[in-house]
């Protein structure tokens, strides 16, 4: 998976992880540069742990550019090539018992071998006007509706055609990522529980969404100076050619599975399951939470267990029996 930050990713991944009816683990791609040569142990430990599962393993790497960068480079240390030896070693062939996901915002700095071990590539691509709309009102419905219409400290909410303005919000956040939006809602009910007499105006909605896209022209800004910056600092490098020095990512847009077909069946599932109370499960914070306990993460300490009840069976025991050649189960 690989697009622009705030788009979706980690949560699908965790999604994918909780659905998938397989055991899992997560892993940040930011925490193995800092095992050292540790990581080497650890990454045998993960595959080993795969070999014991019953159901297979999902191992899903976020932010993965951190830790699969290209070997070639000077940037990253002994220690972190040899890791990814070691992952290179255990992935190298074909298994039913294992699949890998991985997620990034710079695919183009993967390893070449990471690249050819990718069967399917999924862009998330920024939210176009519907899906924003869609996403306005998901997170006006659960940071304003909800607590307006029940809960312990009930939100007042001033009377305005709520689906008009969601639409008019839609317009106005062009180039503003699912993150972003949902942060919108997140502003909005803090500007009604801190305002005087605790009602949300319409003005109230409309200076928050004002700020909002300030800041997100400011980051754009940023962003636009960084890249000048970084064009100015490396020239590309000798022979390359038409693929501009990125490896791998160069399906055209069209052929590329687009974040929204991906996104639509989460929307279904979570349409359908009804809490305790008859109202629907939260989608995002439920399935994360999910996702969290579950959550085997490496360490620097080594790896420790996911608390579900889905954890491979006698992993402790079994997990230094199996084979440490990635030979294929
Ligand atoms: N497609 C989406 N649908 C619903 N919420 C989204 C979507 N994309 C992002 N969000 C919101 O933004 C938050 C951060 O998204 P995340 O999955 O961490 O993005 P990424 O991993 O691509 O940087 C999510 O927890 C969710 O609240
Ligand atoms: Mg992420």
């Amino acid at each position: 998976m690989y697009g622009p930050p705030g788009t979706g990713k980690t949560l699908f991944a965790k999604k994918l992880a909780v659905h998938s009816g397989m055991d899992y683990a997560i892993m940040t791609g930011g925490d193995v540069a800092p095992m050292g040569r540790d990581g080497v142990t650890a990454m045998h430990k993960v595959f080993d742990w795969a070999n014991t599962s019953r159901r297979g393993l999902l191992l899903f790497v976020d932010e993965a550019d951190a830790f699969l960068r290209k070997r070639a480079t000077e940037k990253i240390s002994e220690d972190l090539r040899a890791t990814l030896n070691a992952f290179l070693y255990r992935t190298g062939e074909q298994s039913n018992k294992f699949m890998l996901v991985l997620a990034s915002n710079q695919p183009e700095q993967f390893d070449w071998a990471i690249n050819d071990r990718i069967d399917e590539i999924v862009n998330f691509a920024l939210p176009g006007l519907e899906e924003r709309e869609r996403l306005v009102r998901l997170y006006f419905d659960k940071y304003v509706l909800e607590p307006a219409t029940g809960g312990r400290q009930r939100l007042k909410l001033a009377q305005f055609d709520y689906g008009k303005k969601c639409s008019e919000i839609a317009t106005r956040t062009e180039g503003m990522s699912g993150r972003e939006i949902s942060k919108l809602g997140v502003a909005w009910q803090a500007a009604a529980y801190s305002s005087e007499d605790g009602v949300l105006t319409e003005a109230m909605i409309d200076a928050r969404v004002d700020d909002a896209i300030k800041q997100h022209h400011q980051k754009m800004d940023w962003l636009r100076a960084e890249e000048e910056a970084a064009k100015s600092l490396t020239p590309p490098p000798a022979g390359v050619g038409a693929f501009g020095g990125k490896m791998g990512f160069t399906l055209p847009l069209k052929e590329t599975p687009h974040a929204q077909e991906v996104i639509a069946p989460i929307f279904e599932i979570n349409a359908q399951p009804e809490s305790a109370e008859g109202k629907p499960a939260d989608p995002v914070i439920q399935d994360c939470a999910d996702a969290a306990k579950a959550e085997a993460k490496i360490t620097d300490k080594g790896l420790t267990e996911p608390e579900s009840e889905s954890k491979p069976g006698k992993q402790e025991k079994t997990g230094s029996s199996a084979p440490k050649d990635g030979t294929p189960v």
